[in-house]
């Protein structure tokens, strides 16, 4: 969506994965003030979204009110909070009558909604799928999501919009009129099984994501309990490389270092925010081990394989996979670069002809970043 936001995926924390419906003012306060204190803030990780749960009533001319149980000094006074932090906030509701955890809905409420998202200096707003009323074929997906879309541009205030929309109708494709990301796929878990799932239905994806418009893979579980370091590192490798909104979903205020350790890894999130916005594509799976190659505005290449498997590999990419054709394929041969580490932090030689990838643990990523020595790639894939 070309509202002057969003232009590099959206990174913060959310509130759902981890505290699902139990949030209350202090909580997200808290999580404000880890973010900043941790560090997290300065990596970029400026967005502050409280998910389902905080709204209870309309009133009798439609305008939306917070649960006094549970943010008694309502939300204006929150996005205060968050915005002397020198953070953004976001919300939710659901395109729907009712929210996912039966709240009031937005549906047919969208002026008196964006009027008071506008009011209360709202900058991201997250919008579910639940109760749609029906209209869930595609003109019911642009009437519900266009409604509110229209509605906060007209406020002037400009809000990064989420449409939380699960991949119906191959939103992909229609998506980018409507917001600035758009759910993909069902909810994530927090287990292996669950990010595999998300891959799988993310591989064909990739041509869709651009500056205003990205496939959102669904909050991050890094950091939550039931994956191993290695597995929330290739979660976390590959979110980044695919362009997915990176939207924390662990308790910031209690997290370890080796969890800090995956989402703080600055090359990474280099390559989520890096400004050419394109997501890494998707080229070869080979007995469950993947393969990306993607594209950096400075004209570096990346190369990305995940090991699926459940004994390490050792793989080796050829050069010719960087090319998009078959013409630039025979010059890849005499091609020289220079390959970085992404995770080693390290610069690992320069190679011609195949690029070696040694020891990739199962479940594990290898994130190599390439320049071509004495000049640069052909590109991968026309804007
Ligand atoms: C849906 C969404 C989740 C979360 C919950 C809240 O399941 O997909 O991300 O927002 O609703 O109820």
């Amino acid at each position: 969506l070309n509202n002057g936001v969003g232009r590099t995926p959206a990174m913060g924390w959310n509130s759902w994965n981890k505290f699902a419906c139990d949030v209350n003012e202090d909580l997200i306060k808290e999580h404000a003030d880890a973010l900043v204190a941790s560090g997290l803030a300065d990596l970029g990780y400026n967005h502050i979204n409280v998910d389902d749960c905080w709204q209870l009533t309309r009133d009798e001319k439609g305008f939306i009110h917070e649960d006094p149980s549970t943010f008694p000094s309502g939300i204006k006074a929150l996005s205060d909070y968050i915005h002397s932090k020198g953070l953004k906030f976001g919300l939710y509701s659901s395109a729907g009558t009712m929210t996912c955890q039966r709240r009031p809905g937005g549906l047919y409420y969208e002026q008196q909604d964006a009027q008071r998202y506008a009011e209360w200096e709202i900058d991201y707003f997250k919008y579910d799928n639940c109760f749609n009323d029906g209209l869930s074929d595609r003109a019911g997906n642009i009437r519900r999501y266009g409604a509110l879309r229209d509605a906060l541009n007209a406020t002037g205030r400009h809000i990064n919009y989420a449409l939380c929309q699960w991949g119906e109708q191959k939103i992909w494709e229609f998506g980018a009129d409507l917001g600035n990301s758009w759910r993909t796929t069902g909810d994530i878990e927090d287990k292996w099984e669950s990010v595999i799932d998300i891959i799988n239905k993310n591989l064909d994806l990739s041509k869709y994501a651009g500056p205003g418009g990205f496939n959102d893979m669904d909050m991050l579980e890094v950091g939550n309990g039931h994956m191993t370091d290695e597995e929330y590192r290739t979660h976390f490798t590959v979110w980044a490389a695919l362009k997915s909104p990176l939207l924390l979903g662990h308790d910031i205020r209690t997290m370890g270092q080796n969890t800090f350790d995956v989402i703080g890894n600055k090359e990474i999130i280099d390559i989520n925010q890096d400004s050419l916005g394109k997501a890494a594509f998707f080229r070869a799976r080979v007995e469950n081990v993947y393969l990306w190659v993607g594209e950096l505005s400075n004209g570096d290449r990346l190369l990305m394989v995940v090991n699926a498997r459940e004994n390490p590999v050792n793989a080796q990419v050829s050069l010719s996979s960087l090319v998009s054709t078959k013409e630039e394929r025979l010059l890849s041969a005499s091609w020289e670069v220079y390959v970085r580490d992404l995770w080693l932090h390290e610069d690992i030689g320069l190679f011609s002809n195949v690029v070696p990838m040694r020891n990739i643990p199962a479940h594990g990523v290898r994130i190599l970043r390439l320049q071509r020595k004495g000049g640069d790639f052909p590109q991968l894939h026309p804007l």
